[in-house]
């Protein structure tokens, strides 16, 4: 069976909305419609309405809205076509979810394509677009890298898009690829990107699938506006510029991963082309398995700042998970590649990517030596430790005197010293004691309670899955490497992690010696929660889950740190965010 648009506006024209939605949260009759604490935010006034007649829900705080299957999708956490079928089911309509939309498809792309000639051609010729160039201009992006990567301008108008394309294209196209939104009533419509410097995003296939827009002129608004993900735009199936890079990258047999597009366009900019970054979130599964069709190496060079240290270390942990090898470039502090070269010149810019890239082993040396202190015995063995623990990961003999040498070295001790301690670190670990240390995500408690359940519910199905098999343990506790969003779930699978090391299967008499008693108490928890399983539930349906609201975290703060930010109104934005598996920044 083919889906097509008629049997998907069917479903929406016979599925009871108002039945549907207050089966997954409480509605109240208000005239013709039924309002509802709006759960894609975090709302403490009904501000959710919902229009039998029209067949939408809209809220009029946090502009979730639309038709019931997105209702569906968003609420539930699942594919457009998934939440189509759920739906499809109560109107006794079977929708086969292995089947592509195809010709939705194709109209989608063309209609992507033609908002990307729409935006560009408002930024080459109209008043507003000579503003937008100028900052452009500032930024040393010129008529060339304009046209290469197919730069835009989305107009302040509030419906200026709308308008152009209403008459081609109908609203519920506009709405799917995230171009428009409605009004309350569904009555109006407006434009999703306004005042906006548009960056078109491309799947992997090289199809335009959303944009990127960053205001030019000072606002409130969040720097970047990614597309909300929909139909068509997946953020973490995004690579930006992976399609135009593949050849470069096959040819040179390596890929800069760079944070931010800008970043990727900087380096084009200085002749570089072979490079891809992705959409401001750590890298995901899908993303790393792009990269890994057409090359085994990656140059990581982020941020030289906190942040970026951070994402480094996660990301190399990642990548040596994948078997990937991982060379980074360490930038100054409080410097970005784009910055770097503005500042330097596409010379100084070519020859320090260069001369500058290093084993991720020095990396992290270099960065853990950073904070160490040798007139502070702490200090020293933290180092120490650290360093330790990196070299078991690596699990080499020639790595471990070269290691032990340098240290030996900087803390001014004799190697073999050295060497016995760190004998001595392993032999006595019993499986309690190696468990590397936790890092709770910051702002752990900001984010609303009910939002953060979701995501301890998918921790809770990793765990049970973890129990059974030795096999799945191995493979949840390598994929989520630190990404865990609470501590005693993450104690529990590092310590059967640790146990299946020297047994083939977790019996139930040998919890009680495993786990702590508070431990063993989530754990009965857990297993008497009676967790059901849907079919496309997977170790890595769970692990993006979980990755994802990890991502929003390291947003959080990463903001936080500056100033500027208004924390309570982003604060706002993130758990509507969270809820809604929209924009992970
Ligand atoms: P410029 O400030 O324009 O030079 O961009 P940048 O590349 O230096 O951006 P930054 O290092 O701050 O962020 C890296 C990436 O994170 C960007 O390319 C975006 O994808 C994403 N990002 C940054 N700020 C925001 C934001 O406010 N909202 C969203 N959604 N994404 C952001
Ligand atoms: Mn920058």
């Amino acid at each position: 069976m083919r889906i097509s648009e008629e049997i998907i506006k069917e479903i929406i024209d016979k599925a009871d909305i108002v039945n549907i939605i207050s089966s997954r949260i409480k509605i109240d009759k208000k005239g013709k419609d039924y309002i509802g604490l709006c759960p894609f935010h975090n709302d403490n006034n009904p501000s959710l309405s919902v229009s039998p007649a029209k067949k939408i829900y809209k809220c009029f705080s946090c502009g979730a809205g639309g038709n019931v299957i997105n209702f569906v999708k968003e609420f539930d956490h699942i594919s457009f076509m998934e939440a189509l079928k759920i739906v499809g089911k109560t109107v006794d309509i079977e929708i086969d979810t292995d089947q592509k939309v195809d010709q939705n498809m194709l109209r989608y792309h063309s209609l992507m394509e033609e908002v990307t000639k729409f935006y560009s051609v408002y930024l080459t010729s109209t008043n507003e677009g000579q503003k937008a160039l100028a900052y452009l201009k500032k930024r040393n992006i010129d008529e060339n890298i304009i046209k290469r990567f197919k730069i835009g301008l989305s107009s302040f108008d509030n419906d200026l898009l709308y308008r152009e394309f209403k008459d081609k294209y109908s609203e519920i196209d506009l709405i799917n690829t995230g171009m428009i939104r409605s009004t309350q009533e569904g009555s109006k419509y407006f434009d999703v990107f306004k005042g906006r410097i548009m960056f078109p995003l491309a799947d992997f296939d090289g199809y335009i699938v959303g944009f990127s827009g960053r205001i030019y002129e000072k606002s409130d608004e969040s720097k970047y506006m990614n597309s909300f993900d929909n139909v068509i735009f997946n953020k973490s199936n995004i690579l930006f510029n992976y399609k135009e890079a593949l050849n470069d990258i096959k040819k040179l047999n390596f890929v800069y991963v760079f944070e931010g597009f800008m970043d990727v366009i900087a380096a084009y900019r200085a002749g570089i082309n072979n490079s891809v970054a992705t959409m401001g979130t750590a890298f995901t599964n899908e993303q790393i398995r792009a990269i890994k069709k057409i090359t085994n190496n990656i140059i990581l060079c982020y941020d030289g700042d906190l942040a970026g240290v951070e994402a480094t270390k996660k990301t190399i942990n990642l990548l040596n998970s994948f078997n990937i090898n991982v060379r980074i470039v360490l930038l100054p502090e409080g410097n970005d590649p784009d910055d770097y070269l503005n500042q330097y010149g596409v010379n100084n810019f070519v020859s320090y990517l260069e001369n500058n890239t290093m084993s991720a082993f020095d990396y992290l040396y270099k960065i853990y030596k950073r904070t160490l202190n040798i007139e502070d015995i702490n200090s020293i063995l933290s180092f120490k430790n650290k360093i330790f623990d990196v070299l078991a990961s690596y699990k080499s003999d020639m790595l471990n005197e070269i290691a032990f040498k340098r240290m030996s070295d900087d803390i001014s001790l004799n190697t073999d010293v050295i060497k016995e301690d760190y004998l001595k670190h392993f032999s006595k670990t019993t499986y309690r004691t190696q468990i590397p240390e936790f890092r709770k995500p910051a702002a752990h408690k900001t984010v609303k309670k009910r939002q953060k359940q979701q995501y301890l519910l998918c921790e809770k199905k990793l765990i049970f899955l973890a129990y059974q098999n030795k096999d799945k343990c191995a493979e949840i506790f390598r994929k989520l490497s630190f990404n865990y969003v609470n501590e005693t779930h993450y104690l529990i699978l590092s310590k059967f992690n640790n146990y299946y090391k020297t047994s083939q299967k977790i019996e139930e008499r040998q919890l009680k010696e495993i786990l702590t008693d508070k431990e063993l108490e989530v754990f009965n928890s857990i297993i008497n929660q009676k967790l059901t399983f849907r079919n496309d539930q997977d170790i890595d349906f769970f692990v993006n889950k979980i990755n994802e609201y990890i991502n929003e975290l390291y947003w959080y703060r990463k903001k936080t740190a500056n100033k500027d930010i208004d924390v309570e109104k982003y604060l706002k934005d993130l758990g509507s965010k969270i809820k809604t598996r929209n924009d992970i920044k």
